[in-house]
Parts: structure tokens; C-alpha cells; sequence
């Protein structure tokens, strides 16, 4: 399956000549604005779906097989509403399972959001890293032998958090968690032992990027914190391999949101949403019993 996904990854480029690309993002709710800011910054003059699947977060909760038949279900739906050139799997929960899938079942570019290992180790100098995810992410094969292929001299702490990807949301809704809840989900990262102690953080979920800052104030000892998100968009713009056609412009008609549930969604999210380049909000009810989990 290792082989699999990442023969998936190179791909044939896209060419897409004569209008601006349609991309569609997706997460399991707002960590994948993360990455989404990125993409806008990337490529200014596309169109943009930001999709949150709010109403199957989080995906970190959900079974294997719960998780495939979910994010094929709204994909398929997606893709025939929206019609995208290319999709950014902005969540790693769901691309370390279902990209094979999804590249399977879809004649569309895929690119994942996968945890940073192959960069953590090459940063290490105490060869210690640390890698924050969900506990779906953590479970996975692919993050081992993501692992074994590119991190083999160091000493790889996995950590598996059931609340930081809530504590992310809240923190964007503008009701952020006090700093010993924080504090007691990252303390497992840092690890010191006689030879040395750790010294980068794999944020291997794309709701982590939005609480950094308080994540750097609360780290026992400065680390370097590795967000993936510029390199998915470097990714992205390979893909695609369109000229930029950046006229300084970011109109309001190319850029979407879309809710599968959309319970939250109040003034203060449709600020922060309008904030990130997203001004236009719709829900598309999907709800998680639609996939029979
Ligand atoms: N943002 C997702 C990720 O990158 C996961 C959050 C969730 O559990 O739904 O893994």
C-alpha cells in the first residue's frame, strides 16, 4: 500500500490552457484553511472550493473503513456539483487511507497532505523528532513506513491527540482553550534522554498550523515546528503547470466554502472564514449516517 500511494504521487502534470483551475480543498472542518492559505497564495488567479466536512469530524474518531466510505461518499458528490480540475486532500487522516481510493475511483489529480517525516529527519540534529497527528494518522501503516523509509536513525516519538484538532477549531471560532489543555497535548513531544533531547515537531495535521504560536510559548525548549502546508502548494503549482496569470485581484465570485453540516457556522466563523480569502458560505447537508457510519 506504501508503493501504492506514492506512485500515486507522480503524476502526469495537467494542463489546464485557457481558463483559471478550479481547485477544491478538503479537510474534515477548518484545519485545512491551513493549507488553503497557501494554495490562494500559490496561485492567486484560480477559483477555490474550500470544503469542510464538519459533519464527519473528527475523521480522527472514525474507523478505516468508516473513514473510506465517508470521504468517497462526499467526494463523489463534490466532484459532481463542483466539477474541480484538481483536488488538495488537505488532511492527513484522510490521505494517509484514502488516496488510492479517491485516485481509483476519480479521473482527477489528487494531491495529499501527508505527515513531514522525510524533512523532520533530514532537520534533526539530536536526531529526536516528534510527530503530532490525530489518532487515526498515528495508527496508520503509511505513517510507519513513512518512517522506516526516511527516519530510520532517529528516535521518532508518535503522538496521537484525541482534542487538539477541536482545540484548533475553537481557537478559530475565537473561544480558545486555556494553556494547561494545550499544554498537557503537546507535553508527550518533547522528550529528553542523556544524548539529547527533541528538537523538531512534525505538526502532522493541518488544524495544528492555528494554534503555533501559542504551541511555540507553551514548548518546554524551542524546537523547529514543520507545517507541510508550503509544500502542498508547491505540489499544487506543479501539477497544474499553468503560466500565473496574477492581475493582483482576489474576486469574491471565485472563492467558496462549503459546510456538509454546518452547526457552528455563526457570525464570528463567517468573519474568520471572510478573513482567509473565503467571504462566500454555503451548507450542503451530508450527513455521516448518508456513508452508513
Ligand atoms: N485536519 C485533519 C488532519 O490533517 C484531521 C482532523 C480530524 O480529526 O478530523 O489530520
Amino acid at each position: 500500500m506504501f508503493a501504492d500511494l506514492l506512485a500515486g504521487i507522480s503524476q502526469a502534470p495537467v494542463v489546464i490552457p485557457s481558463r483559471s483551475p478550479c481547485i477544491l480543498a478538503f479537510d474534515s472542518g477548518l484545519g485545512g484553511l491551513t493549507v488553503f492559505s497557501e494554495l490562494l497564495t500559490a496561485r492567486p488567479d484560480a477559483d477555490f472550493i474550500y470544503v469542510a466536512d464538519d459533519a464527519g469530524f473528527p475523521y480522527g474518531r472514525l474507523t478505516e473503513s468508516g473513514l473510506v466510505a465517508r470521504v468517497l461518499g462526499v467526494m463523489r458528490r463534490l466532484v459532481e456539483v463542483h466539477s474541480p480540475d484538481l483536488v488538495v486532500v488537505a488532511c492527513n487522516t484522510a490521505s494517509t487511507l484514502v488516496l488510492p481510493h479517491l485516485r481509483s475511483h476519480f479521473d482527477l489529480p489528487f494531491i495529499g497532505t501527508v505527515p513531514a517525516i522525510k524533512p523532520a529527519a533530514a532537520a534533526s540534529r539530536t536526531r529526536r523528532i516528534s510527530i503530532l497527528a490525530t489518532p487515526g494518522t498515528v495508527a496508520r501503516d503509511y505513517t510507519r513506513g513513512l518512517i522506516e523509509a526516511y527516519a530510520g536513525g532517529c528516535r521518532v516519538e508518535l503522538v496521537g491527540s484525541h482534542r487538539l484538532a477541536a482545540f484548533a477549531e475553537a481557537e478559530l471560532r475565537g473561544a480558545p482553550v486555556a494553556e494547561d489543555q494545550l499544554a498537557a497535548e503537546i507535553a508527550p513531544c518533547f522528550v529528553e534522554d542523556e544524548d539529547g533531547r527533541t528538537d523538531v515537531v512534525v505538526l502532522a495535521c493541518t488544524h495544528y498550523p492555528l494554534l503555533l504560536s501559542r504551541l511555540r510559548g507553551l514548548a518546554p525548549w524551542p524546537v523547529t515546528w514543520i507545517d507541510p502546508a508550503p509544500a502542498i502548494a508547491r505540489r499544487m503549482t506543479e501539477v497544474l503547470q499553468a503560466p500565473m496569470q496574477y492581475d493582483g485581484l482576489r474576486q469574491e465570485g471565485g472563492r467558496l466554502a462549503v459546510f456538509t453540516g454546518g452547526e457552528g457556522l455563526d457570525d464570528a466563523l463567517r468573519a474568520a472564514l471572510a478573513a482567509r480569502g473565503l467571504p462566500k458560505t454555503v451548507i450542503d447537508p451530508f450527513p455521516l449516517d448518508a456513508t452508513g457510519h
